[in-house]
């Protein structure tokens, strides 16, 4: 079994979400958490502006950088730059069913041409010496059987893939949105596990639906053992449930920092990120949902979703929004 104690909580690669400032504020929650850029595809880093497209926060940390793509030679030149952006590992989309992207011929549409992934991944592997991994769904339209799936995997194993996160459901490509290809087929869980079992010298991080720690912690407790579990929207609907990852997956002891700590802690960045000219709306987009069921958190968000977008709004916004919360 290829455990990876790095994997053991992953958060998902979500666009327009997992931007650099957010993972900011993850990375305040959990020191151990891995984190997954958004998609950026290689295309985009090709026409310029990778600097801009791949900046990080200094302490960010385990990150991965999410490439979507198809071809071997544009895919390898933007995974060449990955390390020099603080990036850990290096992610290939074979996921995302958007007609944006199926337009591309990449994302969920590549589960139909293995010897094609196979061939990104040993390019991307040759151009960096950081791990390269695929983000999957269990198949697409038809090709959708156990022995499909199987084949597609042995492919990027052999080109030199260690490490699979498989988005637990298929996607069908005509006729649902991304939204409802997150939904509506059905999520089938003992297929990853079936496919743990098949290819024991791989890691795999099983994806899709789970809820919170509870739920990720009794996926990683059945056999055969997993790699690690990957939490998108509910991460997106509560980040604080991060707070408790470093402690349950990772065995630190140090208690889990407070939503006030963890909103103050970010006030350093916001500052100097507003110097920097980023707009104050971007940089309290991640902070929402930080408060999440606690008394006060609706006006603390309205605080910053109305004020956060006008003339001169800076730090001292946040300040003011955090006044509206209880004391603890
Ligand atoms: C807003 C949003 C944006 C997403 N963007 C990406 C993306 O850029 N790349 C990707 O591989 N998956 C993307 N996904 C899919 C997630 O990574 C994940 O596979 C999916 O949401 C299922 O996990 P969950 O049930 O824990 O949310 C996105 C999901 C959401 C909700």
């Amino acid at each position: 079994m290829a455990a990876e104690p790095s994997h053991r909580f992953c958060v998902a690669p979500m666009l327009d979400v997992t931007d650099r400032h957010y993972r900011h504020l993850l990375r305040l929650l959990s020191r151990h958490a891995f984190l997954y850029s958004e998609m950026i595809t290689a295309a985009a880093l090709a026409r310029g502006d990778a600097a801009r497209l791949l900046r990080q926060s200094p302490a960010s940390g385990a990150v991965a950088l999410q490439l979507g793509g198809a071809e071997p030679a544009a895919l390898a030149a933007a995974a060449a730059l990955a390390a020099e952006h603080g990036y850990r590992e290096v992610n290939l989309n074979v996921g995302c069913p958007s007609s944006r992207v199926q337009g591309g011929r990449f994302g969920a549409c590549l589960m139909a041409e293995p010897a094609r992934v196979a061939e990104c991944v040993a390019a991307m592997q040759a151009a960096t010496a950081l791990p390269v991994t695929v983000k999957t769904r269990l198949g697409i339209d038809a090709l959708d059987s156990d022995a499909h799936l199987q084949g597609f995997i042995a492919a990027i194993a052999a080109a030199g893939c260690r490490l699979v996160i498989v988005h637990a459901r298929k996607a069908w490509l005509q006729g649902l949105s991304p939204r409802q290809n997150r939904e509506i087929p059905p999520l089938q869980y003992e297929r990853v596990y079936r496919l743990q079992a098949q290819f024991p010298q791989l890691a795999i991080v099983i994806n899709g639906g789970i809820a919170d720690l509870d739920a990720a912690e009794a996926l990683l407790a059945q056999p055969p053992a997993l790699a690690g579990a990957m939490l998108g929207r509910a991460v997106q609907r509560d980040p604080y449930l991060l707070a408790g990852v470093d402690r349950r997956c990772y065995g630190e002891m140090a208690p889990p920092p407070s939503r006030l700590a963890v909103a103050r802690h970010y006030l350093p960045y916001v500052e100097a990120e507003r110097s920097a000219g980023t707009p104050m709306s971007v940089l309290m987009a991640p902070l929402l949902n930080l408060f999440q069921g606690q008394p006060g958190a609706r006006r603390f968000r309205r605080h910053l979703s109305e004020r956060g977008h006008r003339p001169g709004a800076g730090p001292q916004t946040l300040t003011e929004a955090l006044a509206h919360l209880a004391p603890a």
